[in-house]
């Protein structure tokens, strides 16, 4: 079936942090305007229309008409195996997959049940904010073993800090984010085996978000961690249908763990979890039947960045922006403008009526960026860039 990407779904009214959540979002200081007239594209989430298979999977399970406790079926951890060895070539074992409700949640039992207050955590600034806040929250210490930028705007990892930050006898974890929000890097073999090894020199524990994973560039590979490590026995993967399928409502995050005594460690943390019946059929429908829908929506994603880098090109050249390796998120670096980054907000959310996010929000390395997620109908996009252009003409 073919889909229409470029139709625009009114999702007001329907519980929307996006659409619905003006006062939520000033609540985070996000932004000083939400009106009737603000294009939010700010949060990982498209106004996209899902797999029609997946939506024929939760029409079936609401006509049940019956929503109480369920379990996880033998089809519910065959979907999952299926998906990543079809999509990644990586072998799941049945006894490793483990369930969370959310990553951000997954991402707080592993500090939790892995590390001590006051131990060090490594990260990789501009990163993803919650993993800056879920460190802090748990009263352990942030490494932050920041991305180096090169001229071409292209983040590089710093070996060298990494292994001098592995090395401190109070590093127990490395949080990995590939593919990297907001930089959009996805970190090759050789990348990924060194920090691996790194960490099992160390016996520092690498807990992987890879759950952008399958969201990279058409025909670019994605590699899993597990895949390009010599021992997988210090790794923990965490992989969703949320952004592949844009199903954050449906809280489902899996997480991979081989290890049977880091697993033990985990789940004694995370306690019992029943799914949700929507979950469990979603899950199922999407990855066994919702590949042709990924294809086309990864090409209208490839077509909507360069759609982007070329109205830059033309209409704003002071600003710095790179296709990413993957995600759908571009970060869109300012500094040409020499404008603080408050005129450069101010600009963008008060005056065009976008909302992106604030590049300091992803450490003090994003200061001059600005973040946005492009999974939205192209019409909208070119809109919001269009109001943001305006805005930016005076400036010589
Ligand atoms: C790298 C990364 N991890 C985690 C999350 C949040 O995932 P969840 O909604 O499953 O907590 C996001 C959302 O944007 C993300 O980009």
């Amino acid at each position: 079936m073919k889909y229409n990407f470029d139709e625009i779904v009114n999702r007001r009214g329907t519980y929307s942090v996006k659409w619905d959540g003006g006062q939520v979002i000033k609540n985070m200081g996000l932004t000083e305007r939400y009106d009737e007239e603000t294009i939010p594209l700010f949060t990982a989430d498209m106004d996209l229309p899902v797999p029609q298979p997946l939506i024929d999977a939760l029409h079936k399970t609401v006509d049940h008409r019956i929503f109480g406790y369920s379990i996880f079926p033998d089809e519910y951890f065959e979907a999952i195996q299926h998906w990543f060895k079809k999509r990644h070539d990586w072998e799941i074992k049945k006894e490793e997959i483990l369930y969370s409700p959310g990553t951000v949640h997954a991402l707080s039992i592993a500090v939790r049940a892995l590390t001590n207050p006051r131990d060090g955590i490594i990260i990789q600034r501009p990163v993803y904010p919650p993993f800056t806040s879920v460190i802090n929250a748990n009263d352990r210490e942030v490494r932050n073993n920041a991305l180096i930028c090169d001229d071409e705007g292209y983040y590089h990892i710093d070996f060298e800090d990494f292994e001098a930050k592995a090395k401190e006898e109070k590093t127990k974890l490395f949080i990995l984010c590939n593919p990297h929000n907001p930089t959009g890097r996805v970190f090759n073999k050789d990348e990924l085996k060194q920090l691996s090894d790194i960490c099992a020199k160390n016996d520092v524990i690498l807990v992987a978000d890879e759950i952008h994973g399958d969201l990279i560039r058409r025909n670019q590979p994605f590699i899993p961690i597990a895949k390009a490590a010599c021992t997988v026995e210090h790794i923990i993967t965490f992989t969703a249908i949320n952004k592949t399928f844009n199903l954050a409502g449906l809280h489902c995050t899996n997480v991979i763990i081989s290890n049977p005594e880091l697993r033990k460690q985990f789940s004694s943390v995370m306690g019992m979890h029943l799914p949700s019946p929507f979950m469990v059929s979603a899950l199922i429908a999407v990855y066994h039947d919702g590949e042709d829908w990924l294809e086309q929506l990864k090409e209208y994603i490839d077509g909507t960045l360069e759609w982007v880098v070329g109205f830059l090109a033309e209409r704003m050249p002071k600003v710095k922006v790179r296709i990413p390796e993957g995600t759908y998120i571009m970060w869109m670096d300012f500094s040409g403008y020499r404008l603080s980054p408050e005129e450069v907000h101010d600009r963008i959310y008060n005056k065009a009526n976008v909302l992106l996010e604030d590049g300091k929000m992803f450490g003090e390395e994003g200061l001059d960026y600005q973040r946005i997620c492009i999974p939205s109908p192209r019409p909208m996009i070119m809109e919001a860039f269009e109001r943001i252009a305006r805005e930016f003409e005076d400036v010589k």
